[in-house]
């Protein structure tokens, strides 16, 4: 059984291109700030499209524990740009985390960033941290959801959410990832 930490636990992981490292208040960029100013990634997030400024996102930060919640960062090695963040909460008593990744610099997405972290990941919260289960909720329709199936993730239960942007309630996916199912996907890579 996973045993919550009883000191925060800083994260720092490598994959190939980038540092996955847990998020320091000095960490907040302007970048960042427009982050959600994007209407693909709001509409996708089921935000308004809004400005956040430095001072809501070291707020935002300092919500973070590192014990029940982590934010990791996604920082390029090249440039040590932050490209990106994962928001975990972790429920120790159901040994579960649900995880939200967002790659908000838009000329960073779709360059393989959330796929080269993916491993990195969830092989920390699931081995290392022994946990047994990760949660995440998804937009009916997401581009993500072919590939998150292909890794495991099953939907457990669907729900409608008023819309953001004022339009028709949005179906949200409530999707599940086991460790066996995580485990089958990771051996069938060669990671
Ligand atoms: C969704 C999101 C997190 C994906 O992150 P990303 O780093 O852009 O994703 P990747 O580039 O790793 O993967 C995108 C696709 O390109 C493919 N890809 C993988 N490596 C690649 C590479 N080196 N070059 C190009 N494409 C690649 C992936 O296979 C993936 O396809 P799949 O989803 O069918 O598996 C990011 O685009 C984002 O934050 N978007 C806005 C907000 C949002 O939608 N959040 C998610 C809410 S659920």
């Amino acid at each position: 059984m996973a045993q919550p930490p009883q000191i925060a636990r800083k994260v720092r992981l490598e994959t190939a291109r980038y540092v996955l490292r847990t998020v320091e208040a000095g960490d907040a960029t302007a970048g960042w700030s427009q982050w959600l100013l994007d209407p693909a990634a709001a509409r996708w997030l089921n935000a308004a499209p809004r400005a956040a400024s430095l001072d809501e996102i070291r707020g935002y930060i300092a919500t973070f524990d590192s014990m029940k919640s982590h934010l990791i960062g996604i920082f390029e090695k090249d440039t040590g740009r932050l490209i990106g963040i994962h928001s975990i909460y972790v429920d120790w008593p159901r040994s579960e985390y649900l995880i939200n990744v967002m790659v908000g610099e838009s000329d960073a997405r779709n360059q393989g960033a959330r796929s080269e972290a993916r491993p990195a990941i969830h092989q920390f919260f699931m081995e290392e941290l022994g946990l047994e289960a990760s949660r995440a909720t998804v937009i009916a329709g997401h581009p993500s959801l072919a590939g998150m199936q292909r890794w495991g993730w099953a939907v457990e239960h669907k729900s409608l959410k008023p819309s953001a942007s004022g339009g028709a309630p949005v179906e949200i996916l409530h999707m599940k990832l086991t460790r066996d199912a995580w485990r089958r996907a990771f051996r069938g890579t060669d990671g």
